[in-house]
């Protein structure tokens, strides 16, 4: 399998079989006619229900026809099911309803569920999602309205929204599509478990392009909702300018969601994106200086819910900056072995966030001598330091961590590929080693060694967290950031 490529054939059954018999009590799945394999042979009749027998009897079979054609699920969500469900999230929500409301966004929404139809295959699949990933699901509802509310505020043209729309909605389709290890693997994810969760988003796309009514702005934002704009992304680490616009705002979308709705990191106020955007400038183009401008918005800014919280002390901030500094001294010999391989994509990746996370380095000072000076100064001059100041640097120096844990993803995948030199491989091992000790639970398993031992309660990744409701630490481990 390459990397950019996914094994996902449309004829062939996988997981989602599984799935189908997941949900056999609250939405059985019928054979709508009898399903053949590509030799003839008849696999099921017309009228079974797939159970999870019957799952385990038609799973890895190359069929004649896309089980899609030949199956009807029981209780399927309908438009208006998605509609609300979509203000149902939007309205228990005061921060999102006001963005709601500034875009005067209700009539729009309507429009665009009612305008042009959710083909009925893809009302299948979610009502399936909804049901074993509620989380993903949840996330989805919320990317189908964002997307298109910010296209709406950027001026885009009308006809742009129903893909923005659609994007949102169907994104993380292929979640459903993977072996199911790789989308709830165990906190130490293997290399094979790795590639298979890297490839969901080209699987929802290949579902999607068969529909034949999607645009191809939508199905590129669908595969490249992964890909960051400074190279830290999945599948291809694409550059900045091979990702478009949607994409950009699709990929932002689904990290604001995990800040606001993440059981445990999530803080259910629009006014905590402000320090990830901040910090996350170069990640998702201009997107993510748009959101920017319109939460500083004077009528949005001052209307945003704020959350009571304890005072950082300024010990623990501290703290975090000199951990910072480290994982700045870890990286250098990292920047070095890539700078090595400038022909190898990954490699390319990994210089690119660097510089990024340096670029935020020297701009912002996290990380820097100047700031422990300043935080020591601040300790024996307590009357001049403010509490807010305080915080907002705790905020930025947490979301620098998270784009470090991004940075390791990439550097996994670097010591992983079959480009690196075995004396640069034992580097790597050496400086991921110390740096697992700065970012506990790198989500990885450098060798295998670890599976074994990986038992089946393990933390799960951030995507698999999302489907089953488990809350994740704050260091847990995230194939997103
Ligand atoms: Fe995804
Ligand atoms: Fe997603």
């Amino acid at each position: 399998m390459s990397e950019e490529t996914s094994d996902y054939q449309p004829n062939q059954t996988d997981e989602y079989v599984n799935h189908l018999a997941e949900v056999k009590d609250t939405n059985p799945t019928t054979a709508s006619e009898d399903i053949y394999n590509d030799q003839g042979v008849l696999l099921l009749s017309k009228g079974s229900v797939i159970t999870k027998r019957v799952a385990g009897h038609l799973i890895h079979h190359q069929l004649k026809k896309e089980l899609d054609q030949s199956i009807v699920v029981a209780n399927t969500l309908t438009v208006y099911d998605v509609l609300n469900q979509t203000l149902e999230l939007v309205e228990s929500e005061p921060d999102l309803r006001l963005l709601h409301s500034h875009a005067d966004f209700e009539v729009t929404l309507r429009q665009l569920l009612f305008n042009k139809p959710i083909p009925s295959q893809i009302l299948q699949r979610l009502t399936v999602m909804s049901r074993v990933m509620p989380l993903v699901y949840q996330r989805s509802l919320f990317c189908s309205w964002l997307v298109p509310l910010l296209c709406k505020l950027m001026g885009h043209h009308y006809n742009t929204y129903f893909s923005a729309f659609s994007a949102g909605l169907a994104h993380d389709i292929g979640l459903m599509h993977i072996p199911v290890e790789a989308a709830t693997a165990t906190q130490d994810l293997t290399k094979q478990q790795w590639r298979a969760l890297k490839t969901h988003p080209i699987v929802a796309r290949m579902i999607l392009e068969s529909r034949n009514i999607y645009s191809d702005d939508m199905l590129n934002a669908v595969a490249d909702h992964h890909e960051r704009c400074d190279r830290s992304g999945y599948p291809a680490y694409k550059a900045s300018q091979q990702v478009n616009q949607l994409a950009q705002i699709l990929s932002m979308s689904d990290q604001l969601f995990k800040l606001y709705f993440d059981p445990e990191r999530g803080q259910k106020s629009a006014h905590e994106w402000i320090s990830y955007l901040e910090i996350n400038l170069g990640t998702f183009g201009s997107a993510s200086e748009f959101m920017l401008a319109l939460l500083k918005k004077p009528d949005i800014a001052d209307r945003l819910s704020v959350q009571e919280k304890t005072p950082v002390e300024l010990e623990t901030v501290a703290k975090e900056n000199s951990q910072i500094a480290r994982l700045f001294d870890c990286i250098r010999d990292l920047d070095e072995i890539a700078g090595h391989y400038p022909r190898v994509k990954i490699a390319r990746g990994v210089s690119e966030t660097i510089s990024q996370l340096n670029w935020v380095k020297d701009s912002a000072g996290l990380g820097s001598d100047h700031l422990s000076e300043w935080l020591t100064w601040s300790k024996d001059n307590p009357e001049d330091s403010s509490e807010a100041e305080l915080s907002e640097i705790h905020n930025l120096l947490q979301g620098l961590r998270w784009r470090f844990r991004r940075l390791w993803r990439l550097a996994v995948e670097l010591y992983w590929s079959d480009k690196l030199e075995a004396k640069h491989q034992a580097q790597i091992k050496k400086q991921f080693d110390a740096m697992s000790a700065l970012l506990p639970n790198l989500c990885f398993d450098l060798d295998g060694s670890k599976q074994a031992a990986a038992s089946s309660d393990g933390a799960k990744t951030d995507e698999a967290k999302a489907g089953s409701n488990e809350p994740p630490a704050e260091q847990a481990p995230t194939t997103e950031g």
